[in-house]
């Protein structure tokens, strides 16, 4: 691109080194600015107009451009803009959010806490299980297993965790005690002939094996995703995690579920866990919980994962981990704000009834001659591209079909994720039916003109 000198692109190819972006590449195409939000739309900084079908990045369940989340960060900014949670220090904000968080979580859990990022929540698990485990007396007990394909963030054990090539490559990362297993994605994975049950029975089996290579008394901890998003939106077979969950019981291994994008309705119940019936040991979520308007993430877990680390806390002194911005009041203050939306507008009731049409649209480019899979469960949803239907082959050059394909989505209105060529779909929770359509009408113009 030729960006007028001091104008916003001309600088931003000059100072901003972007997160997650071909650096040489953005140089020459200059940045998308957005410039502004309302409901489901975002609009450029020349006025144009796009359906945001990512809520960003999987996050603004509100949409964009909600006053009373403005007001509440206001209110709270005049009040009590900052206060920490150090060395028995409090404040009401975290008070309630935490409680709100123990009683709206899945399974049984007994405490909250708060970090800033995703990426953080899960750091931060990794270092309340070896604590615990330590705690126990049991310091082998350290392993942790994830799975390829899954995202659990890029910070240094949160990368190790996350089962992403891009994400590791020359980062030195994942920690030799970070393993992963197979991604439970039936249609890419199975054997031929292979029936879903079969499917997830093998891969139940796999982590069965792996826990056995490696000893169950080195073994700590699994963590998935129930839907895995930023992998490529990733829907398990119906029976995976009862699957999977019996093995992690059997070996004492501990289950923490990643609802960093599943979280609040994704799925169509509010937890994926509520999808697939995990009951965790400790879960994460984000995103959602502030519609991303500032960052947060909450971690909880039950009260016999807390009460050994605790009683360690006694026994040392103090639990040395924590943020200065741990349960921020601004954060606390828009989550409880947000969470009030959600239930006052009944934004994750109205999953299951949005979720027939926003899959019937979905499903409706399946018979493509470039379209492998379409899948989706509640309002998430993908469209994986490949260059024989038949042979579920890929492209030659990996991505740039789906990177041309995102260019014309944003020539007709529409920012969707290209995650390399599958096409990720995860709106805001208050789109509407008319919405959907226009949505996909949208899309379906772009794909239109990729294969003209
Ligand atoms: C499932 C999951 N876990 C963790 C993360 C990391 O969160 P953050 O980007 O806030 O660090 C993400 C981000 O997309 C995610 O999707």
């Amino acid at each position: 691109m030729t960006a007028l000198p001091n104008s916003p692109a001309a600088r931003d190819i000059e100072y901003y080194f972007h997160p997650v972006t071909n650096a040489r590449r953005h140089e020459q195409l200059g940045p998308m600015i957005i410039a502004k939000g309302e409901g489901i739309h975002v609009f450029d900084d020349q006025g144009k107009e796009y359906i945001e079908a990512m809520a960003g990045l999987w996050s603004v369940a509100v949409g964009f451009g909600e006053k009373r989340l403005a007001e509440a960060a206001f209110r709270q900014m005049s009040e009590l803009p900052f206060y920490h949670s150090f060395s028995h220090k409090s404040h009401p904000q975290a008070i309630a959010l935490a409680e709100r968080m123990v009683k709206m979580a899945p399974g049984k859990m007994g405490k909250a806490h708060f970090t800033n990022s995703g990426s953080e929540a899960n750091d931060t698990v990794v270092k309340m299980i070896w604590y615990y485990n330590n705690a126990l007396g049991r310091p082998q007990k350290k392993k942790i297993i994830s799975r390829l394909k899954g995202y659990h963030g890029i910070t240094l054990v949160s990368a190790s965790l996350t089962g992403l090539p891009n994400n590791h490559r020359d980062f030195d990362v994942p920690f030799p005690q970070f393993k992963h297993v197979s991604c439970p994605h039936h249609w890419r994975f199975a054997e031929p002939g292979e029936s879903e049950e079969d499917f997830a029975t093998r891969l139940a089996q796999e982590l069965e094996d792996k826990i056995l290579a490696e000893g169950p008394e080195t073994v700590a901890a699994f963590f998935g995703e129930p839907v895995m998003g930023a992998g490529g939106v990733f829907i398990p077979p119906r029976t995976y995690w009862q699957k999977i969950q019996d093995v992690c019981r059997k070996y004492d291994v501990l289950i923490v579920a990643d609802e960093v994008i599943n979280g609040f309705g994704r799925t169509g119940n509010v937890w994926g866990c509520d999808t697939y019936g995990i009951t965790p040991d400790i879960m994460v979520c984000s995103k959602q919980i502030t519609s991303s308007y500032v960052p947060l993430a909450a971690i909880t877990l039950t009260n016999e994962i807390y009460n050994v680390i605790a009683d360690n806390t006694a026994k040392i002194g103090t639990f040395g981990h924590g943020f200065t911005t741990s349960g921020h009041p601004l954060a606390m203050a828009v989550a409880m704000e947000n969470l009030d939306i959600i239930e006052e507008r009944n934004l994750m009731g109205r999953v299951p009834q949005l979720s027939p049409h926003f899959l019937k649209r979905l499903h409706s480019f399946k018979d493509h001659p470039l379209v492998g899979e379409t899948r989706g469960v509640g309002l998430i949803g993908a469209i994986e591209l490949v260059a024989d239907k038949k042979t579920k082959a890929g492209f030659e050059k990996p991505g740039a079909t789906g990177l041309r394909l995102a260019e014309l989505g944003h020539e007709e209105g529409i920012i969707f994720r290209a995650i390399g060529d599958i096409i990720a779909f995860c709106p805001p929770l208050i789109i509407t039916d008319e919405q959907i359509d226009d949505l996909f009408d949208r899309f379906g113009r772009a794909f239109a003109r990729l294969t003209a």
